[in-house]
């Protein structure tokens, strides 16, 4: 099998990935990005409504009030040393990537443009702020772009159209790269690396209805189950208020931002009831959930009644056109619907992966034996962005929070990998076995051409675990629909184990990619689902008909999901920030 080598391996090439291999390239580090897409698909160009920074240029702002927004949307769980260091690196990110090249809105005087998101704040929990930098409603793509060009310059190599299957790692638990194929031919290689960062973003696709592109199906976070990692915090999936009912994609929390409101069948501005003061702009978990349970008392919207409306008419065109072109087209393409003279049909639809690997701020990979000791670091092993939990999100992401999440650990991650990479000079050596696994794995999915071993399509099963997860694991969590999720997801996984893709892996290579991600997407819904029953009280977006109240005692803690035999394990939050007092748990309302 062939062997590449570079300093680092950089796996994913959205918003983190390229901001970690920027940093890296430019210290003249050799970099190698390999990437499932062409690096401008990757799904932070799908990103909407803007990046957080309290820049104060609309309306007085401050790092630490964006800071309590944070951890107050977190539910009290994010860890508040991480929330410090992002919400105060903030300003500096953005600017930079002003200046790098990103086309940011603008107000009338010329500053950055920025518009009101959900769950912000002035003067810890005073009115609305205004904190989200945008670029009209394509910030990401306009960010993404940015970097990708930046990496070209800096001479970043790129392994574009790559799957990353397997991570390879030596007797001492040293990782040393990755086994890789590639998609256009099936070929196998190993990228021999010193250092491997994970970025390959969330997994959303494990829901029916998603905002997410077909791509985010958790690749990463199923490379570190397999190498024996745990994932964290996997009971946390963010459903986010606004996807175009009944088919999912994204209508930015900025229409929101920009005046828009829900109504329910009676015409009510029902979020008033909800978020007495933030009403609209309440954090997405609160948002969500008024809409569901709008819908299930029986104020839903259409023939059906099963869902909701979103205003945006009386903004008029010149606005709507201007700051939100990007959700018009989307809403007259898929709703047949102009939002500048009708309300468009909107519910909840998954959108955010807030667990992932276990990491610090500075991007390392931190687990132990049975989850006890969890700040021992994985040597050469480092995960950012949304396959990653650092956390700052905590139990529920704030809009705005997750383009500024991926350029701050981005860079923090690059800056300590030079670091890892000036005391460890030498690549270690590769062992014998590197790519045995792999090998063993592709095998059992192939099927000699032309045979037919009675087993199921990839693309049929992925449906099915899709529709699982959606009616077991959604909005509300009931627990004997948990227990039956689990259930079926272990007879589901029996069928996965049995599929057959026929000849088609043989022949088109889309075949074996698809059981590929399936066996990813597998992995990370049962961490969802063992996690969900796991945690007995109700938190962020995670909420239980059966313990429907925050529970502090017993649960400011991290789960921790470990693949073999499903065991759970858990670690404490960590409550104090780096130079400040903490944030202690209080009651939230909006
Ligand atoms: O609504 C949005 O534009 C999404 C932003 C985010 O998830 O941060």
């Amino acid at each position: 099998m062939p062997v590449r080598r570079f300093d680092t391996l950089v796996v994913g090439a959205g918003g983190a990935g390229l901001r970690a291999a920027l940093e890296l390239s430019r210290a003249e580090a050799s970099t190698a990005v390999l990437s499932k897409v062409f690096p401008t698909r990757s799904h932070t160009v799908a990103a909407q409504g803007g990046i957080n920074a309290a820049l104060g240029n609309v309306r007085e702002d401050r790092w630490i009030w964006h800071m309590y927004d944070t951890i107050k949307g977190s539910d009290y769980l994010a860890d508040q040393d991480a929330v410090e260091y992002m919400c105060r690196a903030a300003r500096r990110l953005v600017v930079e990537l002003e200046h790098e090249g990103v086309p940011f809105s603008r107000t009338e005087e010329g500053f950055i443009y920025q518009r009101p998101f959900g769950g912000q704040s002035r003067s810890f929990g005073g009115d609305q702020a205004a904190r989200t930098c945008a670029a009209a409603d394509r910030t990401g793509h306009a960010i993404l772009h940015t970097l990708y060009q930046q990496n070209v310059r800096a001479g970043t190599y790129f392994f574009d159209e790559y799957l990353a299957l397997d991570l390879i790692r030596d007797d001492d638990g040293h990782v040393l790269g990755a086994v890789a194929m590639a998609l256009a031919t099936g070929e196998l290689l190993v990228i021999q690396a010193k250092a491997t960062l994970i970025a390959t973003g969330g997994a959303g696709r494990i829901y029916r209805t998603s905002t997410n592109a077909h791509i985010n199906t958790g690749d990463g976070m199923g490379l570190v189950q397999r190498a024996g990692l745990p994932l964290e915090d996997m009971e946390f999936f963010q459903f986010h208020p606004t996807g175009i009912a009944g088919y999912g994609m994204l209508i930015t929390e900025g229409a929101r931002g920009e005046g828009g409101y829900l109504v329910n069948a009676e015409g009510e501005r029902f979020m008033e009831r909800y978020a007495p003061n933030a009403k609209d702009l309440a954090s997405r978990d609160v948002v969500s959930r008024a809409m569901v349970t709008e819908v299930r008392e029986g104020r839903g919207c259409g023939p059906d009644g099963d869902h909701v409306l979103l205003r945006m008419n009386h903004l008029g065109e010149k606005l709507i056109s201007e700051r939100l072109p990007g959700i018009r087209e989307s809403a007259k393409r898929f709703a047949k619907v102009d939002p500048v003279t009708e309300p468009l049909p909107v519910f909840p639809t998954s959108h955010y992966t807030m667990g992932g690997i276990p990491t610090n701020r500075f991007g390392e990979v931190v687990v132990g034996p049975d989850g006890a000791d969890h700040d021992q670091v994985v040597p050469g092993l480092y995960a950012i962005g949304e396959c990653a939990c650092v956390s700052v999100h905590g139990a529920n992401r704030l809009g705005g929070n997750s383009l500024l999440d991926i350029v701050v650990f981005g860079r923090a991650a690059g800056n300590r990998i030079q670091d890892f990479l000036a005391r460890n000079r030498y690549h270690r050596p590769l062992p014998e076995s590197a790519a045995e696994a792999t090998r063993a794995r592709l095998a059992e999915l192939e099927a000699p051409p032309g045979s037919d071993s009675g087993g199921e399509s990839p693309g049929r099963l992925r449906r099915e675990l899709q529709n699982l997860m959606e009616a077991h694991f959604g909005v509300f969590r009931e627990p004997e629909a948990m227990a039956e999720g689990i259930q079926r997801l272990e007879e589901l996984g029996e069928r996965i184990r049995a599929m057959d893709m026929g000849d088609r892996g043989a022949v088109f290579n889309t075949a074996r990619v698809e059981a590929l991600e399936l066996q990813n997407m597998y992995h990370v819904g049962l961490a969802a689902a063992h996690s969900a029953r796991g945690r007995t009280e109700s938190r962020g977006a995670h909420l239980r008909r059966d313990y429907p109240s925050r529970d502090d005692t017993n649960w400011l803690q991290h789960s921790l999901y470990y693949l073999t035999d499903n065991r759970m394990a858990y670690k404490p939050v960590r409550m104090q920030p780096m130079t400040i007092e903490a944030f202690p748990p209080k009651e939230r309302v909006y």
